[in-house]
Protein backbone atom coordinates (compact mmCIF):
# COMPACT_ATOMS: atom_id res chain seq x y z
CA UNK A 1 0.00 0.00 0.00
CA UNK A 2 1.21 3.53 -0.80
CA UNK A 3 1.35 6.38 1.69
CA UNK A 4 -1.56 8.82 1.30
CA UNK A 5 0.86 11.81 -0.05
CA UNK A 6 -0.11 14.70 1.81
CA UNK A 7 2.97 16.35 3.04
CA UNK A 8 6.00 17.71 1.09
CA UNK A 9 8.69 15.49 2.97
CA UNK A 10 12.73 17.04 3.37
CA UNK A 11 14.87 14.21 2.37
CA UNK A 12 16.06 13.78 5.69
CA UNK A 13 14.85 10.61 8.15
CA UNK A 14 15.64 11.09 11.62
CA UNK A 15 16.47 8.13 13.28
CA UNK A 16 17.65 8.90 16.84
CA UNK A 17 17.15 12.04 18.91
CA UNK A 18 18.63 13.29 22.13
CA UNK A 19 17.72 16.86 24.01
CA UNK A 20 17.99 19.69 20.88
CA UNK A 21 19.61 17.15 18.60
CA UNK A 22 18.30 15.01 16.11
CA UNK A 23 20.31 12.60 14.28
CA UNK A 24 19.40 11.27 10.69
CA UNK A 25 20.12 8.14 9.23
CA UNK A 26 23.65 8.63 7.68
CA UNK A 27 24.72 9.77 11.21
CA UNK A 28 24.88 13.86 10.47
CA UNK A 29 23.55 15.57 13.71
CA UNK A 30 21.36 18.42 13.58
CA UNK A 31 19.94 20.93 16.02
CA UNK A 32 16.19 21.74 16.21
CA UNK A 33 15.16 24.71 16.17
CA UNK A 34 11.92 23.52 14.84
CA UNK A 35 10.97 20.97 17.96
CA UNK A 36 8.85 18.73 15.56
CA UNK A 37 6.30 21.14 14.96
CA UNK A 38 6.59 23.20 18.36
CA UNK A 39 5.74 19.63 20.03
CA UNK A 40 9.06 18.68 21.63
CA UNK A 41 8.80 20.56 25.34
CA UNK A 42 11.60 19.25 27.52
CA UNK A 43 13.71 17.97 25.26
CA UNK A 44 13.91 14.64 23.16
CA UNK A 45 13.99 11.52 24.50
CA UNK A 46 14.83 12.95 27.90
CA UNK A 47 15.87 9.79 30.66
CA UNK A 48 12.94 10.10 33.10
CA UNK A 49 10.37 10.71 30.51
CA UNK A 50 11.64 7.20 29.17
CA UNK A 51 11.70 5.87 32.30
CA UNK A 52 8.26 7.07 32.87
CA UNK A 53 6.70 5.47 29.81
CA UNK A 54 8.49 2.46 29.98
CA UNK A 55 7.42 2.06 33.39
CA UNK A 56 3.80 2.28 33.00
CA UNK A 57 4.07 -0.08 30.14
CA UNK A 58 4.82 -3.17 31.74
CA UNK A 59 2.44 -2.18 34.09
CA UNK A 60 -0.69 -1.39 32.21
CA UNK A 61 -0.66 0.76 29.10
CA UNK A 62 -4.45 1.03 28.26
CA UNK A 63 -8.00 0.38 29.54
CA UNK A 64 -11.00 2.45 28.28
CA UNK A 65 -12.83 5.42 30.41
CA UNK A 66 -14.96 3.12 32.19
CA UNK A 67 -12.30 2.42 35.14
CA UNK A 68 -10.84 4.12 38.00
CA UNK A 69 -7.31 5.91 36.34
CA UNK A 70 -5.23 7.54 39.52
CA UNK A 71 -2.85 8.68 36.89
CA UNK A 72 -5.55 11.52 35.05
CA UNK A 73 -6.01 12.97 38.79
CA UNK A 74 -2.30 13.05 39.26
CA UNK A 75 -2.24 14.94 35.55
CA UNK A 76 -4.86 17.17 36.38
CA UNK A 77 -3.18 18.24 39.64
CA UNK A 78 0.23 18.87 38.39
CA UNK A 79 -1.06 20.93 35.46
CA UNK A 80 -3.03 22.44 38.07
CA UNK A 81 -0.49 23.64 39.83
CA UNK A 82 1.93 24.41 36.79
CA UNK A 83 -0.66 26.43 35.06
CA UNK A 84 -2.07 28.36 38.08
CA UNK A 85 -5.81 26.85 37.04
CA UNK A 86 -5.91 24.34 40.22
CA UNK A 87 -9.59 25.35 40.69
CA UNK A 88 -10.10 24.17 36.68
CA UNK A 89 -11.70 21.01 35.51
CA UNK A 90 -9.78 18.98 32.65
CA UNK A 91 -10.96 16.85 30.34
CA UNK A 92 -8.55 14.50 28.37
CA UNK A 93 -8.19 13.98 24.49
CA UNK A 94 -5.26 13.31 21.78
CA UNK A 95 -4.56 16.31 19.69
CA UNK A 96 -4.68 19.76 19.18
CA UNK A 97 -7.77 19.76 17.03
CA UNK A 98 -9.46 17.55 19.18
CA UNK A 99 -9.47 19.94 22.35
CA UNK A 100 -10.74 22.46 20.13
CA UNK A 101 -13.72 20.83 19.03
CA UNK A 102 -14.79 19.62 22.11
CA UNK A 103 -14.20 23.47 24.02
CA UNK A 104 -16.58 24.36 20.75
CA UNK A 105 -19.19 21.98 21.48
CA UNK A 106 -18.86 22.61 25.29
CA UNK A 107 -19.47 26.22 24.70
CA UNK A 108 -21.92 25.46 22.31
CA UNK A 109 -23.88 22.89 24.83
CA UNK A 110 -23.35 25.44 27.85
CA UNK A 111 -24.80 28.81 25.88
CA UNK A 112 -27.55 27.31 24.14
CA UNK A 113 -26.07 28.81 20.96
CA UNK A 114 -24.02 28.25 17.95
CA UNK A 115 -22.83 31.19 16.16
CA UNK A 116 -18.38 31.31 17.12
CA UNK A 117 -15.83 34.15 16.29
CA UNK A 118 -12.51 33.52 15.63
CA UNK A 119 -9.97 35.43 13.74
CA UNK A 120 -7.56 35.93 10.48
CA UNK A 121 -4.16 34.13 10.17
CA UNK A 122 -5.20 32.19 13.43
CA UNK A 123 -5.39 27.89 12.84
CA UNK A 124 -7.21 25.58 15.47
CA UNK A 125 -7.32 22.45 13.68
CA UNK A 126 -8.67 20.34 10.91
CA UNK A 127 -11.86 18.80 12.66
CA UNK A 128 -15.22 19.63 11.27
CA UNK A 129 -15.97 23.31 13.16
CA UNK A 130 -12.26 23.67 14.28
CA UNK A 131 -11.46 24.28 10.89
CA UNK A 132 -14.55 26.20 10.03
CA UNK A 133 -12.76 28.90 12.05
CA UNK A 134 -9.25 28.18 10.71
CA UNK A 135 -8.86 31.22 8.28
CA UNK A 136 -7.14 29.05 5.54
CA UNK A 137 -9.91 28.07 2.88
CA UNK A 138 -7.74 25.43 1.26
CA UNK A 139 -8.02 23.21 4.26
CA UNK A 140 -12.08 24.14 4.58
CA UNK A 141 -14.07 21.29 2.99
CA UNK A 142 -17.55 22.13 1.58
CA UNK A 143 -19.06 19.82 4.19
CA UNK A 144 -16.93 22.09 6.93
CA UNK A 145 -18.07 25.35 5.58
CA UNK A 146 -20.79 26.93 7.97
CA UNK A 147 -22.54 30.33 8.43
CA UNK A 148 -21.94 29.24 11.87
CA UNK A 149 -18.32 30.44 11.92
CA UNK A 150 -16.96 33.81 11.75
CA UNK A 151 -13.48 35.03 11.24
CA UNK A 152 -13.03 38.66 11.85
CA UNK A 153 -9.79 41.09 11.69
CA UNK A 154 -6.85 40.42 14.57
CA UNK A 155 -6.83 42.84 17.17
CA UNK A 156 -10.06 44.79 15.57
CA UNK A 157 -12.14 45.09 18.79
CA UNK A 158 -14.59 47.21 16.71
CA UNK A 159 -15.34 44.65 14.15
CA UNK A 160 -16.12 42.28 17.07
CA UNK A 161 -18.63 44.61 18.85
CA UNK A 162 -19.92 45.06 16.02
CA UNK A 163 -20.48 40.83 15.27
CA UNK A 164 -21.60 40.48 18.86
CA UNK A 165 -24.92 43.34 18.68
CA UNK A 166 -26.29 40.60 16.38
CA UNK A 167 -26.64 37.87 18.90
CA UNK A 168 -26.00 34.34 19.01
CA UNK A 169 -22.32 34.11 19.63
CA UNK A 170 -21.54 30.63 21.62
CA UNK A 171 -17.77 32.06 22.10
CA UNK A 172 -14.81 33.29 21.00
CA UNK A 173 -11.58 31.54 20.08
CA UNK A 174 -8.23 33.05 19.64
CA UNK A 175 -4.77 31.78 20.11
CA UNK A 176 -2.26 33.05 22.83
CA UNK A 177 0.00 34.09 20.02
CA UNK A 178 -1.32 33.17 16.92
CA UNK A 179 1.63 30.34 15.46
CA UNK A 180 0.99 29.16 11.91
CA UNK A 181 -0.39 32.40 10.75
CA UNK A 182 3.36 33.72 11.65
CA UNK A 183 3.59 34.39 15.07
CA UNK A 184 1.36 37.40 15.88
CA UNK A 185 0.78 38.70 19.38
CA UNK A 186 -3.04 39.61 20.77
CA UNK A 187 -2.66 42.96 21.43
CA UNK A 188 -3.21 43.93 25.38
CA UNK A 189 -6.08 45.77 25.27
CA UNK A 190 -7.74 43.33 22.46
CA UNK A 191 -7.45 40.32 24.74
CA UNK A 192 -8.52 42.01 27.77
CA UNK A 193 -11.31 43.98 26.35
CA UNK A 194 -12.79 40.02 24.78
CA UNK A 195 -12.31 38.91 28.30
CA UNK A 196 -14.74 41.67 29.18
CA UNK A 197 -16.91 41.61 26.38
CA UNK A 198 -17.51 37.69 27.08
CA UNK A 199 -19.30 38.68 30.58
CA UNK A 200 -21.00 41.44 29.12
CA UNK A 201 -22.50 39.44 26.42
CA UNK A 202 -22.71 36.07 28.01
CA UNK A 203 -20.33 34.03 25.37
CA UNK A 204 -17.73 32.08 26.55
CA UNK A 205 -13.80 32.99 26.03
CA UNK A 206 -12.12 30.41 24.96
CA UNK A 207 -7.88 30.31 24.24
CA UNK A 208 -6.42 27.94 22.22
CA UNK A 209 -2.79 27.36 23.83
CA UNK A 210 -1.65 24.26 21.89
CA UNK A 211 0.98 26.11 20.19
CA UNK A 212 1.46 28.86 22.39
CA UNK A 213 0.89 27.07 25.68
CA UNK A 214 2.80 25.20 28.07
CA UNK A 215 5.79 27.11 28.80
CA UNK A 216 6.77 28.17 25.09
CA UNK A 217 5.94 31.66 25.25
CA UNK A 218 8.08 32.10 29.06
CA UNK A 219 4.82 31.83 30.83
CA UNK A 220 2.83 28.55 31.38
CA UNK A 221 0.27 30.35 28.98
CA UNK A 222 0.55 33.04 26.54
CA UNK A 223 -2.52 35.03 27.75
CA UNK A 224 -0.96 34.62 31.12
CA UNK A 225 1.58 38.12 30.34
CA UNK A 226 -2.36 40.10 30.77
CA UNK A 227 -5.50 40.29 32.50
CA UNK A 228 -7.34 37.77 30.93
CA UNK A 229 -9.52 34.76 32.67
CA UNK A 230 -10.15 32.34 29.72
CA UNK A 231 -13.76 29.97 30.50
CA UNK A 232 -11.88 27.49 28.61
CA UNK A 233 -8.66 26.74 27.28
CA UNK A 234 -7.05 24.37 25.27
CA UNK A 235 -3.46 22.54 25.02
CA UNK A 236 -1.40 19.59 23.22
CA UNK A 237 1.59 20.13 21.78
CA UNK A 238 4.17 19.88 23.98
CA UNK A 239 1.94 18.82 26.72
CA UNK A 240 3.70 15.33 25.74
CA UNK A 241 6.36 15.59 24.24
CA UNK A 242 5.67 13.74 21.19
CA UNK A 243 3.27 11.93 22.79
CA UNK A 244 0.11 12.27 21.56
CA UNK A 245 -2.19 14.18 24.21
CA UNK A 246 -4.22 16.82 24.28
CA UNK A 247 -6.24 18.82 27.12
CA UNK A 248 -9.23 21.28 27.65
CA UNK A 249 -9.22 23.30 30.75
CA UNK A 250 -12.67 23.98 31.81
CA UNK A 251 -13.65 26.68 34.33
CA UNK A 252 -14.83 25.76 37.43
CA UNK A 253 -19.20 27.13 37.14
CA UNK A 254 -19.02 24.72 33.68
CA UNK A 255 -20.93 21.91 34.98
CA UNK A 256 -20.65 18.30 32.90
CA UNK A 257 -22.73 15.44 32.80
CA UNK A 258 -22.65 11.63 32.19
CA UNK A 259 -21.53 11.42 28.31
CA UNK A 260 -21.47 15.32 27.20
CA UNK A 261 -18.10 14.73 26.19
CA UNK A 262 -16.07 11.26 25.75
CA UNK A 263 -13.00 9.88 23.99
CA UNK A 264 -11.61 6.11 23.86
CA UNK A 265 -8.03 6.93 23.59
CA UNK A 266 -8.32 10.10 25.51
CA UNK A 267 -6.17 9.94 28.99
CA UNK A 268 -4.48 6.48 28.83
CA UNK A 269 -2.45 5.71 31.02
CA UNK A 270 1.20 5.73 28.84
CA UNK A 271 -0.56 9.10 27.44
CA UNK A 272 -0.55 10.40 31.19
CA UNK A 273 2.24 8.73 32.41
CA UNK A 274 3.79 11.07 29.58
CA UNK A 275 2.03 14.03 30.05
CA UNK A 276 3.37 13.85 33.95
CA UNK A 277 6.84 12.76 33.41
CA UNK A 278 6.98 16.28 30.92
CA UNK A 279 5.39 18.39 33.96
CA UNK A 280 7.71 16.56 36.08
CA UNK A 281 11.02 17.63 34.11
CA UNK A 282 9.58 20.96 33.70
CA UNK A 283 9.22 21.81 37.12
CA UNK A 284 12.50 20.23 37.96
CA UNK A 285 14.26 21.84 35.30
CA UNK A 286 13.05 25.23 35.76
CA UNK A 287 11.99 25.03 31.46
CA UNK A 288 9.34 28.02 31.39
CA UNK A 289 11.93 30.21 33.17
CA UNK A 290 14.77 28.62 30.79
CA UNK A 291 12.07 29.68 27.74
CA UNK A 292 11.84 33.10 28.67
CA UNK A 293 15.87 33.49 29.81
CA UNK A 294 17.02 31.74 26.41
CA UNK A 295 14.31 33.79 24.23
CA UNK A 296 15.32 36.98 25.44
CA UNK A 297 18.86 36.25 24.41
CA UNK A 298 17.87 34.66 21.11
CA UNK A 299 15.99 37.93 20.16
CA UNK A 300 18.37 40.13 21.45
CA UNK A 301 21.56 38.75 19.47
CA UNK A 302 19.01 38.15 16.29
CA UNK A 303 17.82 42.16 16.68
CA UNK A 304 21.96 43.20 17.13
CA UNK A 305 22.78 41.16 13.42
CA UNK A 306 20.23 43.80 12.01
CA UNK A 307 19.24 42.44 8.15
CA UNK A 308 16.24 43.99 7.75
CA UNK A 309 13.81 41.39 9.17
CA UNK A 310 11.18 42.14 12.02
CA UNK A 311 11.09 39.97 14.81
CA UNK A 312 8.28 38.92 16.66
CA UNK A 313 7.65 36.63 19.60
CA UNK A 314 7.55 35.57 23.29
CA UNK A 315 10.00 33.17 25.25
CA UNK A 316 10.88 30.09 22.54
CA UNK A 317 8.20 30.99 20.35
CA UNK A 318 10.06 33.90 17.62
CA UNK A 319 9.05 34.69 14.04
CA UNK A 320 11.33 36.29 11.51
CA UNK A 321 9.60 37.94 8.31
CA UNK A 322 11.62 39.02 6.15
CA UNK A 323 10.48 40.80 3.00
CA UNK A 324 11.36 37.88 0.36
CA UNK A 325 10.88 34.22 0.42
CA UNK A 326 13.29 32.63 3.22
CA UNK A 327 13.36 29.27 1.51
CA UNK A 328 16.70 29.76 0.99
CA UNK A 329 17.85 30.67 4.23
CA UNK A 330 15.88 27.73 5.15
CA UNK A 331 17.24 25.54 3.23
CA UNK A 332 21.15 26.55 3.70
CA UNK A 333 20.17 26.31 7.54
CA UNK A 334 19.15 22.86 7.16
CA UNK A 335 21.87 21.13 4.57
CA UNK A 336 25.17 23.27 4.74
CA UNK A 337 24.66 23.91 8.55
CA UNK A 338 22.49 21.03 10.06
CA UNK A 339 19.94 23.46 11.71
CA UNK A 340 16.16 22.27 11.50
CA UNK A 341 14.02 25.16 11.29
CA UNK A 342 10.02 25.78 10.66
CA UNK A 343 8.17 28.33 8.41
CA UNK A 344 5.00 30.21 8.54
CA UNK A 345 3.83 31.03 4.41
CA UNK A 346 6.62 32.20 2.59
CA UNK A 347 8.73 35.00 4.13
CA UNK A 348 8.44 34.01 8.09
CA UNK A 349 10.99 31.64 9.51
CA UNK A 350 9.64 29.88 12.67
CA UNK A 351 11.39 29.33 15.93
CA UNK A 352 9.77 26.35 18.31
CA UNK A 353 13.12 24.67 20.09
CA UNK A 354 12.79 22.31 23.21
CA UNK A 355 12.15 24.86 26.37
CA UNK A 356 15.57 23.05 27.30
CA UNK A 357 17.60 24.89 24.38
CA UNK A 358 20.49 26.44 26.28
CA UNK A 359 22.32 29.43 25.74
CA UNK A 360 25.47 27.84 23.80
CA UNK A 361 22.56 26.54 21.87
CA UNK A 362 21.46 29.71 20.37
CA UNK A 363 24.31 31.14 20.14
CA UNK A 364 25.09 28.10 17.41
CA UNK A 365 22.35 29.25 15.66
CA UNK A 366 22.60 32.92 15.91
CA UNK A 367 26.12 32.39 13.91
CA UNK A 368 25.15 30.05 11.21
CA UNK A 369 22.00 32.44 10.60
CA UNK A 370 24.56 35.12 10.70
CA UNK A 371 27.02 33.37 8.07
CA UNK A 372 23.87 32.28 5.79
CA UNK A 373 22.27 35.84 5.40
CA UNK A 374 25.68 36.60 4.60
CA UNK A 375 26.59 34.20 1.87
CA UNK A 376 23.13 34.96 0.37
CA UNK A 377 23.83 38.73 0.31
CA UNK A 378 26.79 38.18 -1.11
CA UNK A 379 25.58 35.87 -4.02
CA UNK A 380 22.94 39.06 -4.52
CA UNK A 381 25.83 41.03 -5.77
CA UNK A 382 27.44 38.32 -7.60
CA UNK A 383 24.27 37.50 -9.60
C1 LIG B 1 -2.88 26.97 17.62
C2 LIG B 1 -3.18 25.59 17.13
N1 LIG B 1 -4.39 25.05 17.34
C3 LIG B 1 -4.69 23.81 16.94
C4 LIG B 1 -3.78 23.03 16.27
C5 LIG B 1 -4.15 21.64 15.82
O1 LIG B 1 -3.44 20.69 16.55
P1 LIG B 1 -3.29 19.19 15.99
O2 LIG B 1 -2.43 19.25 14.79
O3 LIG B 1 -2.66 18.45 17.15
O4 LIG B 1 -4.66 18.71 15.70
C6 LIG B 1 -2.51 23.54 16.00
C7 LIG B 1 -1.52 22.76 15.24
O5 LIG B 1 -0.53 23.23 14.74
C8 LIG B 1 -2.20 24.86 16.43
O6 LIG B 1 -1.00 25.41 16.19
Amino acid sequence: MKLFDVYPLFTITPVKAAGCYVWDSEGKKYLDLYGGHAVISIGHSHSHYVAKISEQLTKIGFYSNSVQNPLQQELAEKLGEASGYNNYQLFLCNSGAEANENAIKLASFVTGKKKFISFQKGFHGRTSAAVALTDNPKIVAPVNKTENAVILPFNDITAVKTELEKGGVAAIIVEGIQGIGGIHIPAKQFLEELGQLSKQYGFLFILDEIQSGYGRSGKFFAHQYFDVHPDIITTAKGMGNGFPIGGVLIHPEIHPWHGMLGTTFGGNHLACAAAIAVLDVMKDEKLVQNAEKVGNYLMQKLAELKSGFEIRGKGLMIGLEFQHPIKEIRNKLLFEHGIFTGVSGQNIIRLLPPLSLSIEQANEFVNAFKKVLTDISVSMVEK
